[in-house]
């Protein structure tokens, strides 16, 4: 069975709403129908510029899909400064970040926050990425592949195979986000291979072939045809060089297979 390649922009904590708009413009003008019709092309602004990418994808009717970078895990509450699922479906979110190694390392999420934020996004219909992925010294120490089944078993607790069916894991490796360093293309495959087999092992094969496993970290326009072009990766999550749409936009070409 063939899964649709997912090319995700995460603009993590860049530009205001004005500058998102004309990156949305510059990039829906550098894609093509054949490159949105080879793969779902998703934006993840941040919450501030959430309405106004919502407004002009509805508007201008672009092929694009719109992400958001975290949540809560209620739907409501005294929970200030929190952002919850119902108040993204509202604003046409379809995709929501759970456990990007930012959030991990940086705001506490725990594997068992992850687990509430992703059935949180699944309860409320949308689609959660997964993030996973071993820094430097758990991968010198030989336990990548460990620590990623850890995550990814945990991050699917109580979901059920029909809902984990529709999900989709980023396989990020700490030490390749934001540094230049890229996992080869070997390894990525190999790695979201493994996530695709705990999948297997949780579920079933029929769920593990249709979830989809991207890869994340340093993903640029020079080494995308390559990761993608490898039989277990499902796809791209960008981070900086989402930020540049023709940039953005030739990593989305290199998902034509
Ligand atoms: P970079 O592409 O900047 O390495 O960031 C990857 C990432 O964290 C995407 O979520």
């Amino acid at each position: 069975m063939s899964r649709t390649p997912l090319i995700a922009g995460n603009w993590k904590m860049h530009l205001d709403h004005l500058e998102a708009i004309a990156l949305v413009q510059r990039l829906a003008y550098s894609l093509e129908p054949a490159d949105t019709d080879a793969a779902d092309i998703v934006v993840v602004p941040p919450f501030t510029a959430l309405r106004s990418v919502s407004t002009l994808i509805e508007g201008d009717r672009l092929p694009l899909g719109l992400g958001a970078q975290d949540c809560h895990w209620e739907s409501a509450g005294a929970y200030t400064g929190a952002i919850s699922p119902p108040m993204l479906v509202k604003l046409r979110v379809s995709y929501v970040l759970c456990g990007h190694s930012e959030r991990r390392a940086l705001f506490g999420d725990t594997d068992e926050v992850v687990n509430r934020k992703v059935r949180a996004v699944l309860a409320a219909g949308m689609t959660p990425i997964l993030c996973v992925g071993e820094t430097d010294e758990q991968r010198e120490a030989g336990d990548a592949e460990a620590v990623v089944t850890t995550q990814v078993r945990a991050g699917l607790s109580g979901v059920d195979a029909a809902r984990a069916a529709t999900l989709v894991v980023a396989y990020e490796p700490v030490w390749a986000i934001g540094t230049g360093k890229t996992a080869t293309s070997d390894d990525a495959d190999a790695m979201c291979g493994s996530v695709r087999g705990v999948v297997g092992e949780l579920y079933d094969g029929g769920v593990a072939e249709r979830v989809r496993v991207q890869y994340g970290g340093s993903v640029k326009p020079g080494n995308a045809a390559d990761l993608l072009g490898r039989p277990q990766v499902d796809g791209a999550l960008v981070g900086g060089a989402s930020l540049d749409a023709e940039d953005f936009a030739v990593i989305c070409k290199a998902a034509r297979r």
